[in-house]
C-alpha cells in the first residue's frame, strides 16, 4: 500500500512539531508549505535527518508551491498569525481570514479530497470560512479545538487528584475562546463524574471552579509565558489525533468544530461538539442533553462565534 500523504499548510510553530509527529508516527509522507521561503524546507529536512536515529521512514518536503500537496490524504492548516500577549483569538479575524481564503482555494485546486483539519484562529470562525473559500464537503473539514481544550481540562484535573492524565476524561463543548462549556457532568475519573467526586470529598467545588477558569484561559496563560506567539506542543498533538483518527478509521469520539446542520438546532455553523471521526470525516454528530444552565453557557457561547462569523462577513460578503 502506498503511503499517506500529510500536507501541511503554515510550517511556523504548529507545524513544525505536526511534522515531527507525523513522521514520528509514520503516518504518511509529509508535505510543509509555507509562504515564508525557506523555512518549511529547512524544518523538512532537520526532521528528516532525525529519522535514522529515530527510526521512521517518512518522507518530508518543504515548498512554496501548492502544486506539491496533490492528492494529500489530509490538509492540516496552521497559515496564519499567532497571538501575541495582549491579543485575544478574535484580534487575529482580518489577517487570517485573508489567509483562509488562498488557503481554501489551494486545497480546493490540488487536494480535493483531503479531510482538512483547521488550527488557525479564531478556530470556529476559520474553519467555516475555510470551508466555504474550499468549497470541499463539510463533512471532510473539521476544526481543531474541543481536543485541546478538553486535554487541558484533563492535564488539570488529573494534578489536582494526582491521579494518570489516563484516568481522566473531559468534555469541552462551544466556541474556542473564553465562552468554551467545559461540562462537569460529562467529566470524569475512570468514569466518576466531577461532581461525585466533589461529593466524594476528593475535591471542592470551588477548586473545580479555579480549574474550569484556567482552562477557559488555557491559551491566553502559554501566550503570557511565551511572549513570541502561542502554544504549539498540545495544539499540534491534538490535531495528529484527528489525522490519525481518520487515516485509520479509528472512529474516535472526540470534541471537534463540526458544521452544523440542525442538530443542537443550530444550522450553517461551526461550533465544537462530540463528533464520530472516522474514514468518512465528520460520521456523525454526538447530541447531548443540557441542563438549563448547560443550555445557556452553550447558547452564549454560539452566540459569540457568531459575532464573529458576521464579522468575517463584513470583511468579505462573498461568505454571506
Ligand atoms: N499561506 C501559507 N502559510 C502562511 C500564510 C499563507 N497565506 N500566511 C502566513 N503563513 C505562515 C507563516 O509564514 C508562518 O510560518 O503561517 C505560519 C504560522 O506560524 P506561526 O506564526 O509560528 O504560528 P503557530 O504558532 O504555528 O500558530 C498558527 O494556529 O493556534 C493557531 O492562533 C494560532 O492562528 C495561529 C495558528
Amino acid at each position: 500500500m502506498a503511503r499517506k500523504k500529510i500536507a501541511l499548510i503554515g510550517a511556523g510553530m504548529i507545524g513544525g512539531t505536526l511534522a515531527h509527529l507525523a513522521a514520528q508516527k509514520e503516518l504518511g509522507d509529509v508535505v510543509l508549505f509555507d509562504i515564508a521561503e525557506g523555512i518549511p524546507e529547512g524544518k523538512g529536512l532537520d526532521i528528516a535527518e532525525s529519522s535514522p536515529v529515530d527510526g521512521y521512514d517518512s518522507r518530508l518536503k518543504g515548498t512554496q508551491d501548492y502544486k506539491d500537496i496533490a492528492d494529500a490524504d489530509v490538509c492540516i492548516v496552521t497559515a496564519g498569525v499567532a497571538r501575541k500577549p495582549g491579543m485575544s483569538r478574535d484580534d487575529l479575524l482580518g489577517i487570517n481570514l485573508k489567509v483562509m481564503k488562498s488557503v481554501g482555494e489551494g486545497i480546493k485546486a490540488h487536494a480535493p479530497n483531503a479531510l482538512v483539519i483547521c488550527i488557525t484562529n479564531p478556530l470556529d470562525a476559520m474553519v467555516w470560512a475555510l470551508q466555504k473559500f474550499s468549497g470541499l464537503p463539510k463533512e471532510k473539514v473539521v476544526g481543531m479545538a474541543g481536543i485541546l481544550d478538553s486535554a487541558r481540562f484533563r492535564y488539570f484535573l488529573a494534578e489536582e487528584f494526582d491521579v494518570s492524565v489516563e484516568s481522566v476524561t473531559a468534555f469541552v463543548l462551544g466556541g474556542h475562546g473564553d465562552t468554551m462549556v467545559p461540562l462537569e457532568r460529562y467529566s470524569t475519573v475512570a468514569g466518576i463524574p466531577l461532581p461525585d467526586l466533589v461529593e466524594m470529598g476528593w475535591t471542592t467545588q470551588d477548586k473545580i471552579n479555579s480549574i474550569i477558569d484556567r482552562t477557559r484561559k488555557g491559551g491566553g496563560e502559554i501566550v503570557a509565558l511565551l511572549k513570541t506567539g502561542s502554544a504549539y506542543y498540545a495544539p499540534a498533538a491534538s490535531a495528529i489525533q484527528m489525522a490519525e483518527s481518520y487515516l485509520r478509521d479509528k472512529k474516535l469520539v472526540v470534541p471537534c468544530a463540526a458544521y452544523l446542520s440542525g442538530e443542537y438546532g443550530l444550522n450553517d455553523l461551526y461550533v465544537g461538539v462530540p463528533i464520530v471521526l472516522g474514514s468518512g470525516g465528520c460520521e456523525r454528530i454526538v447530541q447531548v442533553n443540557f441542563t438549563a444552565e448547560e443550555k445557556a453557557m452553550f447558547e452564549n457561547s454560539v452566540g459569540a462565534v457568531r459575532e464573529l462569523m458576521d464579522a468575517c462577513i463584513k470583511l468579505d460578503p462573498s461568505l454571506g
